[in-house]
């Protein structure tokens, strides 16, 4: 069995993470200082955020270089090292990749800015009626007249990938990485790259002129062909923001991705119906293309899981952001802690974003230490994404809770100390400790799911192998049948509670 397709894949946001130097960023050597934790939590592979030479406009999302490590973070070497020390730990690595833009400072478009081969870009010398994903304008227009397409932001231009030096060169960067021991890539925004050359305006009931375009499949089927030339093939994983599960779907046919981020369940709310509708369309639409669901409670661009589940709309949208509204974080991490038991169960691989395991909520950043380009071009009305990346508490008391020295890139809240590695390491009932649990027993279950009835609000299914999992979303306790063999929370007289989810083990 491929290891991809049932694997544990924990996210480090390389910024945040662990600060080796003292500076106040995460880098490469509190990462490999803590590769030991990392292995012990019982994940099978690494996904790092874009850890390349970039200007910091989008959080890395803006690189300047494929073929090098920001200064910040480390060197290329130490990467180098780095994936072979995982490696030996059991760990593989994913590099992020983002095929969509490149910052406004790598060579390419410093040429293009002067001048020449403005064609690797998207230059007009008229905007159209286009909206930046992180709102506003999408189009700049230089001194000299032209107009640049950014989807983005400002400093991270188009490429143009009916260009054939663009694709040639994201091949290159692949078998760069590959060549290093990389085991896989993360896609970002991985629908957008390919525009309909003309750049008509955007009209309902026309096709898009950026989204989805059928054009990508042959993009990605000819990544397929790279990453399978390697003895022990290498792994493609999108991040496809597409509503629609079947068309979803058709990027993960047998010669394109291996899988990609399940959005859909991450956004969904707390809701037993919803969830389970969310569960059945992911399987149904991922079984004719015979490629493995994934399952995903939070990454670096959504709220904090124990921060959404905590609130009265428990679902997650961009559009719609509660910032400043009531939360409940007992509820919310009584509720994350079952779910955690509800997609360390389920069939497919699952993603744990840094801090997830330590339950940290979202941290309402000061306006004035926010750094989120998402805030700024939606002139402030959007919180941004800054809350979810907070420096990780390892030890202490007080920020920097171990992570390095203070100042912090992000600052970190007061109130974090229970929350550290050091307070929850071995404590029983802490969010760590049931990670752990979880990604253990996660390795015995196998085949495919079949729901059982356990009563309405309860979310109740078997694997071909493996213990029954019983996820109590309903307003009263469920009676249990069987040996619980790990629990979310307290089993009371053979209940389980509202909100709390079980592993039995019972003879159906
Ligand atoms: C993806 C990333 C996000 C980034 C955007 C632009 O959605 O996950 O963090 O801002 O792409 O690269
Ligand atoms: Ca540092």
């Amino acid at each position: 069995m491929s290891w991809w397709k049932t694997a544990a894949i924990y996210q480090i946001y390389p910024r945040s993470f662990k600060d080796g130097n003292g500076d106040g960023i995460g880098d490469l050597a509190g990462v490999r200082a803590q590769l030991p934790y990392l292995a012990d939590l019982g994940v099978d592979a690494l996904w790092f955020n874009p850890w390349y030479p970039s200007s910091g406009a989008d959080g890395g999302y803006d690189v300047i270089d494929y073929r090098d490590i920001d200064p910040e973070y480390g060197t290329l070497a130490e990467a180098e090292k780095l994936i072979a020390e995982a490696r030996a730990l059991g760990l593989r690595t994913i590099v992020d990749v983002v095929p969509n833009h490149i910052s406004h400072l790598h060579p390419w478009f410093q040429r293009a800015l002067e001048g020449h081969d403005r064609d690797l870009f998207w230059f007009r010398d008229h905007p159209n009626n286009w909206t930046s994903e992180f709102g506003g304008d999408p189009w700049t227009q230089l001194p000299d007249g032209d107009w640049y397409l950014h989807l983005f932001t400002a400093e991270q231009p188009d490429l143009n990938w009916t260009h054939p030096a663009v694709r040639q060169e994201h091949e290159d960067v692949l078998r760069f990485w590959f060549d290093r021991g990389a085991a896989g890539v993360r896609i970002d925004s991985a629908v957008l790259p390919v525009k309909d050359p003309a750049l008509p305006d955007l009209e309902a009931g026309r096709p898009h002129p950026f989204v989805d375009r059928d054009e990508l499949h042959d993009i990605y089927r000819s990544w397929r062909r790279v990453a399978d030339s390697y003895e022990d093939p290498r792994i493609l994983v999108g991040e496809l923001w597409l509503p629609d599960a079947a068309r979803f779907a058709r990027y993960l046919r047998p010669d394109e991705l291996h899988t990609a981020f399940n959005l859909d369940f991450l956004t969904c709310p707390w809701d037993a119906t919803r969830l389970r509708a969310s569960i059945d369309t992911t399987l149904a639409a991922h079984a004719p293309v015979d490629a493995p669901a994934t399952w995903v409670l939070s990454n670096h661009d959504v709220t904090r899981v124990v921060s959404r589940y905590g609130r009265t709309d428990t679902s997650f949208s961009f559009g719609a952001k509660k910032a400043g509204v009531p939360t409940d974080l007992e509820l919310g991490t009584r509720r994350a802690r079952a779910a955690a038991l509800l997609a360390c169960a389920l069939p497919g691989a699952v993603y744990v974003y840094q801090g997830e395991e330590l339950g940290l909520p979202e941290y309402e950043v000061p306006t004035d230490a926010i750094r989120d380009p998402m805030h700024f071009r939606s002139g402030g009305v959007d919180p941004g994404r800054d809350g979810c990346r907070i420096p990780l508490p390892w030890s202490g008391g007080s920020p920097p809770y171990g992570f390095g020295a203070t100042p912090t890139w992000l600052p970190q809240p007061a109130g974090w100390d229970g929350l550290t590695v050091e307070a929850q390491d071995g404590a029983p009932d802490s969010m760590l400790t049931l990670y752990r649990s979880v990604l253990r027993r996660r390795r015995e279950f196998s085949g495919s799911l079949r729901w059982l009835d356990r009563g309405v609000g309860v979310l109740a299914f078997a694997r071909d192998a493996g213990p029954v999992c019983v996820v109590n979303l309903s307003p009263a306790p469920v009676a249990l049948d069987g040996e619980v063999v790990l629990a979310s929370g307290p089993i009371e007289d053979g209940f389980l509670p509202v909100d709390t989810a079980a592993y039995i083990r019972i003879d159906l």
